[in-house]
């Protein structure tokens, strides 16, 4: 878990005049390749904080208008302002607990009569303790967030992007995911399930003109890194920033199956690469104790 900041620039970028959006002079659309292929709408599923809230930024700066979902429905409100205010796009931010038995009716129903070209699941939960300290509930909770989830939102859009010939499905992943880890145990498999899910849709929906990529992220500062990493100890992760995952997770559309974030972390993949399952698996767990745990192997 390490990286670096390295912030793709949209300086420099080819601008046209997007259609006339009301209530504001026309805004000008960055990247018109990428809103062509991936808009003109996104939706963002755990959008209210963090890389997700970095990407629906990202995607509005871009022209595109967003469907934002999350819990916290004031605060999507609140970052809608915003974004409308800045970037002159529409969003329609929706209230919705990802681990909903009703999950796929709900996203059915907030992407209704929507062109949607473009779909980022980025929400996730997260429980850092022993295996065996871990509640069922949490386990399970895990898996409805992390896995069944993405799984609805790609099964709900796919034959979408697939109709219209052109668009794109991005699943947040870890670096956790490439291998098992004390303290995270379920965590890092259910983030497994999603890179391995979007290497096979990678390759079923090219032909289609659909691109499908994991975005894999180290450390990131990011609230939920904040509320669950000791003050003390965050440096020792060497936390990327989100707008720079999300800015990298974009920029590699089109590039998958698979980006990881950051340089450092691509060293450290390219590093343990080289490592056996076995000493991969402990260097994880040892990273990980470190920061998080007190039950040294
Ligand atoms: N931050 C890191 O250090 C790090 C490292 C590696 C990988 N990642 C990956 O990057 C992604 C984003 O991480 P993050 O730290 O930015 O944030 P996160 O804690 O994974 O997600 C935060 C966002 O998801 C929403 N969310 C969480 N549970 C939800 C639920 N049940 N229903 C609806 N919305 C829900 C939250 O909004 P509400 O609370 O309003 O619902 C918030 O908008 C995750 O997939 C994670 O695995 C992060």
């Amino acid at each position: 878990m390490i990286w670096q900041v390295f912030a793709i620039s949209g300086c420099g970028a080819p601008r046209i005049l997007s259609p006339w959006l009301s209530g504001g002079p026309a805004p000008m659309i960055l990247f018109p390749e990428f809103h062509q292929r991936y808009g003109p709408w996104a939706i963002v599923a755990g959008a209210s904080e963090g890389i997700g809230q970095a990407y629906a930024h990202v995607l509005a700066e871009r022209g595109l208008n967003l469907v934002t979902l999350a819990r916290r429905i004031e605060v999507l409100e609140q970052d809608a302002q915003l974004i409308r205010r800045r970037h002159r796009v529409e969003v329609r931010p929706v209230s919705v607990d990802l681990a909903a038995p009703d999950l796929a009716q709900q996203i059915d129903a907030a992407t209704a009569g929507l062109d949607i070209g473009l779909g980022i699941y980025n929400a996730c939960y997260s429980r850092i303790a022993d295996f065996t300290d871990v509640a069922l509930d949490d386990h399970q909770r895990m898996l409805d967030v992390n896995c069944r989830g993405p799984l609805i939102l790609a099964q709900r859009l796919g034959p979408r992007l697939v109709a219209r010939k052109r668009g794109g499905l991005l699943l947040m992943s870890s670096m956790s995911g490439f291998q098992g880890s004390a303290l995270i145990a379920t965590y890092a498999a259910t983030k497994a399930f999603n890179i391995t899910l979007a290497e096979s849709l990678w390759t079923e929906l090219k032909p289609h003109g659909v691109d499908v990529i994991a975005c894999v992220a180290g450390a990131t500062l990011t609230p939920g890194f904040e509320s669950y990493t000791p003050e003390a100890k965050r440096g020792k992760a060497f936390p990327m920033r989100a707008d720079a995952v999300a800015r990298e997770g974009l920029a590699a559309l089109g590039k998958g199956p698979i980006h990881i974030a950051g340089r450092l972390n691509r060293l450290v993949n390219g590093v343990t690469r080289f490592m056996s399952h076995r000493q991969r698996t402990n260097f994880f767990s040892n990273a990980t104790r470190s920061i998080y745990g007190s039950s040294e192997s």
